[in-house]
């Protein structure tokens, strides 16, 4: 008999049909009735047992937990919230599990338990529905940009420049730790490691994406990212997962333009494909925001939330108005901000970010034209020669999602910049011959994945929306 996944058996609502499914047991009552799970849908089947008599030392190995093959015929099911429930005549323990040490029990757990059962925690419905959610979601991204014929490119994961400037990056090397070889002034030497040279794990795919947008014209990147930045918030991870689109010929306008359809695109893909999952996310995020004090409570619905940030425009403003904005605002003037808002070219802290998002705007915003020396090296300088065409967009709840630039194409100030900056330029020397051969106008900006699909989610911490995380004095599993 053919194997079916529950999700097709529960679409077809085929009653008087043999079938024969795999799956974990979530629940078992009365000797009688199980509830199987395959991972393929967030609904369980509905499952009776009506042997004559099953002894005791089998019924004993039906726990939660355990891999069971069942067949049988399946009948319109009368009692349960489903049409279809499978009247079983044959059953076969695949794994059985033990019930004193199978630490998925049904009932609720916190998430920071379950974070310490990664490898188990994908068995749970709240976990099973992101995940599909995460994979209906890397799918949306390709299907978007395949279809504005956007070319996918793979950049190099181990690479010797730090793209961001930002000097937070986990060295690759295979020297021997407890005793390297030394150079002349008896530093470690490099030029003896595996590649002959320092290098590092990427921060970002852009550099390179730019070389390909340069000759392919629009591309797109969606691979892990590394950082070693010591932040243990709820929004970072050491290691992310990123969408970096570059677009020859694209100034600040039509990459804010491009951004926004994208993430439309994908969120209104995702409602329609995800729908049982986010209904019962829904309903979770809402438990939640019940159980906090009232003035921290969203304002939204979870899938309100997504039809929203679908349906309007996000407000575009200037670094210089949000500054005016926020120095004017009644937490600045009341000093409640922990970083307060005085002067032009400080950098935005997350409290300013979600002052402007959450409570002034009241919908997603972009940011743009940000003083330069807050901003890496490669961005565009206005001709103000104080602002770099720099945009990061920020959403309700989530803060910044994404991060993106008009790029510097002009050979002399990209040198400028990179000797102000002081970044070493020798690593550079081939991406300074981007703009030494055509030379063109060209953007791009970067997507973090995991922050969309906390978003999309309603998962509050990073953390959980990625199956195995790596942060700062974790990296287990
Ligand atoms: O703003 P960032 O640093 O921009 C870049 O890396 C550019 N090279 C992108 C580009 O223009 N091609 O990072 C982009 C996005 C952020 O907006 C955020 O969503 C996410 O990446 N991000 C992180 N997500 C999880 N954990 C972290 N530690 C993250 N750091 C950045
Ligand atoms: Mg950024």
């Amino acid at each position: 008999m053919k194997q079916k996944k529950i999700k097709s058996i529960l679409e077809s609502n085929a009653i008087d049909k043999k079938c024969s499914v795999q799956g974990w047991v979530r629940t078992f009552r009365a000797n009688r009735f199980l509830a199987l799970n395959d991972g393929s849908t967030i609904e369980n089947l509905q499952c009776v047992l009506d042997f004559e008599k099953l002894d005791d030392s089998f019924l004993k190995q039906i726990n939660t937990g355990a891999a069971i093959k069942l067949s049988g015929i399946l009948s319109e099911s009368l009692g349960s919230g489903q049409k279809v429930e499978l009247q079983v005549s044959n059953l076969k323990i695949l794994g059985s599990s033990d019930p004193e040490l199978y630490p998925i029990q049904p009932k609720r757990h916190s998430l920071e338990f379950l974070r310490e059962k990664a490898h188990l925690r994908v068995r749970t419905a709240t976990f099973s529905a992101v995940m599909r959610i995460r994979s209906a979601l890397s799918f949306a991204v390709h299907q978007f940009f395949q279809q504005e014929g956007f070319f996918y490119i793979n950049t190099p994961i181990i690479t010797g420049n730090d793209a961001e400037g930002a000097g937070e990056m986990f060295r690759v090397s295979t020297l021997d730790l407890k005793n390297p070889p030394k150079d002349e002034i008896g530093n470690p030497d490099f030029k003896q490691d595996f590649f002959g040279k320092e290098t590092n794990l990427t921060v970002s795919g852009q550099l390179e994406a730019e070389a390909y947008a340069l000759g392919l014209g629009d591309v797109y990147t969606f691979g892990p990212t590394f950082r070693a930045e010591n932040s243990n918030t709820s929004r970072h991870l050491a290691e992310f997962w990123m969408i970096e689109p570059e677009m020859a010929f694209y100034d600040l306008n039509d990459n804010m333009d491009l951004a926004e359809k994208f993430i439309t695109s994908v969120l209104k893909n995702v409602l329609e494909s995800c729908k049982k999952d986010l209904k019962f996310l829904d309903e979770r995020f809402a438990k939640e925001e019940s159980s906090k004090p009232v003035k921290e409570r969203s304002s939204m619905g979870l899938i309100q939330k997504i039809e929203f940030v679908i349906k309007n425009d996000y407000r575009r403003v200037s670094y210089t108005e949000a500054i005016d904005i926020l120095r004017n605002s009644k937490p600045n003037k009341k000093k409640k901000f922990k970083y307060p808002v005085n002067e032009w070219g400080i950098d935005l802290q997350s409290e300013h970010e979600r002052f402007l998002v959450e409570k002034h705007f009241n919908c997603p915003v972009i940011l743009y034209d940000y003083p330069a020396n807050i901003k890496a090296f490669y961005m565009r300088r206005s001709d103000d020669g104080k602002t770099v065409r720099a945009m990061d967009i920020l959403f309700p709840g989530i803060g910044e999602i994404v991060g993106g630039s008009q790029r510097e194409e002009r050979l002399d100030v990209l040198k400028e910049r990179i000797k102000e900056m002081d970044i070493n330029a020798d690593e550079l020397w081939w991406y300074l011959d981007l703009r030494k051969f055509g030379s063109v106008p060209h953007s791009g900006f970067g997507l973090g994945f995991e922050r969309l699909v906390q978003f999309i989610t309603g998962m509050g911490n990073i953390r959980d929306v990625i199956p195995f995380p790596r942060t700062p004095q974790n990296a287990a599993f």
